[in-house]
């Protein structure tokens, strides 16, 4: 097995995401494999907020609020794990889908494409021996999110990707056997 295939099959997400998180050069090299995403029409729907350092506090702030705003009988406990969820890591993707108006091209394609691009952000910070997970929860695919991001109407947010150097035990790659899921025709 070749590197690239070897980094695609022990790719694991990992939740203990540590100091120091990916250097800008190394992330130019993430968003350039994202970029590659398969795209109908080449229409380009996927953007990305890199968040990290203060960010970070800017981000909590807006869970917050989000929170305080719109969830009902909002627990202090709720509150307390929305704020500090963003600290988990010291670096955070979020991962923007624009679906533009296309003949061709319904609104799930261009969804689906931003979802590749992540998968590509994962591997690309794997190979480079940094961790991630994709995490979505109360605050992704939400029409109410967005005021608080700055992000414009209409824009989705498709996940955040949780980024660092992984620490700790590394979880097991679970065994799959290839033909419990491929059905051939030949
Ligand atoms: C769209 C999407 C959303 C997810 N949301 C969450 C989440 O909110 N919280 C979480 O713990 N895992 C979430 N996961 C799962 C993890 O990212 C990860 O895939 C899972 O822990 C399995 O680990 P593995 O990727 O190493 O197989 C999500 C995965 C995807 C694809």
């Amino acid at each position: 097995m070749n590197d690239a295939l070897k980094n695609i099959t022990q790719r694991n997400s990992h939740r203990n995401l540590v100091m120091p998180a990916p250097s800008n050069k190394e992330m130019q090299y993430v968003y350039q494999a994202a970029l590659r995403a398969p795209d109908h029409a080449w229409l380009r729907p996927t953007s990305f907020i890199e968040i990290q350092g203060k960010g970070l506090e800017k981000l909590s702030e807006a869970f917050k609020s989000y929170a305080k705003e719109n969830i009902d009988s909002l627990s202090e406990e709720q509150l307390k794990k929305y704020t500090e969820a963003p600290f988990r890591a010291p670096m955070i993707i979020i991962l923007i889908n624009t679906p533009k108006e296309h003949r061709m091209v319904p609104e799930i394609e261009q969804l689906m494409s931003t979802a590749t691009a992540g998968q590509n952000i994962l591997l690309a910070l794997s190979s480079m021996g940094y961790g991630g997970i994709w995490r979505t929860g109360t605050f992704a695919f939400n029409d109410k999110v967005g005021k608080y991001l700055d992000i414009k109407k209409g824009q989705q947010v498709v996940g955040y990707l949780y980024v660092g150097t992984p620490e700790g035990k590394l979880k097991k790659i679970p065994e799959m056997k290839t033909k419990d899921f491929v059905t051939k025709w030949d």
